[in-house]
């Protein structure tokens, strides 16, 4: 007899579904015709994320100046059996899962409490929600894996209905990444994933000295300097550009007014490029710069203001011991 029965066991546990249609493809294209012929040149951070921005990524998180993985993991790792019976949740939705390595912090706890049965990843990166849903399902015998597969500012009403109480986690400090109206418009959205007895584990990244903060983002080795010029890879490869990205200088700056770090890409000397697949002649004066993403970094009362003006209502603000990050527990205002 043919030993199918565990195959087909797993390939039950796991559904995915895609959303890249090639809308991907326009939406770069379109954000580099709107962002790079601007005076103040600018891209949307979701570009750097293919399978090699991916990679860095995941480089970035093991880097000594990069504390809020960390500090993140020991939060969660601190009080993730509290946070599972405080939700009773069945389910984890998860915005910008990416390698779902903290994910197992509280996929364990759920799973302590006898409650979990239902992960969903979403995320634009194919390969990780595919990756992560063949290693979870293993790692978690019982788990079902409904991934999602696109741009969580775009398919949020692509993930699939509540089997239960649930909590939507969005971690890493991504919430950041919005430009602050943005960000009041996406909790507003993620806010429509949450039920009566839903709750929002968000993470997100604090104010603190400046000196810390750039490090964080300028590193000794250079590997968020490389993770920023990928976005030029990927403009080479997935537009036909001649960018050499060693012409760019990787600049993080902390802008004190706004209190977010800047992201940028400078020009070590005039240059033109052309990007023949939107048939796009693009300049740099000598020093012009790009700005690729900001990072805001949080107070209470910053925090709280964004969470109510999506309805929302903060239920727990957990911090690391040396009090730099902060992950929260929030839910639906009540009526
Ligand atoms: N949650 C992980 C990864 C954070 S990095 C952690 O905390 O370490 C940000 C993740 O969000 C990446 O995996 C990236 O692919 C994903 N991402 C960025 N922009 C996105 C978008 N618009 N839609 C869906 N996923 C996105
Ligand atoms: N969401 C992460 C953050 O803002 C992503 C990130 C870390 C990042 N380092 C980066 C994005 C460098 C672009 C460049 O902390």
């Amino acid at each position: 007899m043919e030993p199918v029965f565990p195959t087909e066991t797993l390939e039950s546990a796991i559904r995915i579904d895609s959303h890249l249609d090639g809308a991907e493809g326009r939406s770069l294209a379109e954000d580099v015709l709107d962002g790079l012929t601007r005076p103040f040149k600018e891209l949307p951070p979701k570009h750097f994320y293919d399978a090699r921005g991916a990679q860095l990524f995941d480089q970035i998180c093991e880097l000594p100046e990069y504390y809020p993985t960390r500090c993140e993991r020991t939060i969660l790792s601190e009080r993730a059996k509290e946070l599972a019976e405080l939700t009773g949740a069945v389910e984890l939705v998860e915005l910008g899962s990416g390698t779902a390595a903290k994910t197992r912090v509280l996929l364990d706890a759920l799973s302590a409490a006898g409650t979990l049965e239902r992960y969903v990843p979403v995320d634009v990166t194919e390969s990780m929600v595919r990756e992560s849903a063949e290693t979870l399902t293993a790692e978690y015998p019982g788990l079902q894996v409904h991934g999602v597969i696109g741009d969580f500012e775009r398919h949020l009403e692509q993930v699939p209905p509540a089997i239960g109480p649930r909590i939507v986690a969005f971690l890493g400090g991504t919430i950041g990444n919005f430009p602050p109206g943005s960000r009041r418009r996406f909790l507003r959205q993620i806010a429509g994933l949450l039920g009566e007895h839903d709750h929002l584990l968000m993470g997100t990244d604090l104010v603190k000295d400046p000196r810390v903060l750039e490090a964080a983002y300028d590193d000794s080795q250079g590997v968020t300097a490389e993770f920023n010029r990928n976005v030029l890879h990927v403009l080479n490869r997935e537009l036909g550009a001649d960018f050499d990205p060693d012409d760019f200088e990787h600049v993080a700056l902390f802008d004190t007014e706004h209190e977010w770090i800047e992201m940028r890409l400078r020009a070590r000397r005039e240059l033109s490029a052309h990007l023949s697949g939107l048939d796009l002649p693009v300049h740099f004066d000598a020093g012009e710069e790009l700005r690729t993403e900001i990072s805001a970094k949080f107070t209470p009362e910053r925090l709280e203001g964004d969470l109510a003006a999506a309805g929302l209502e903060l239920s727990r603000w957990l911090t690391d011991p040396e009090g730099l990050f902060a992950l929260t527990l929030s839910a639906r205002r009540p009526l």
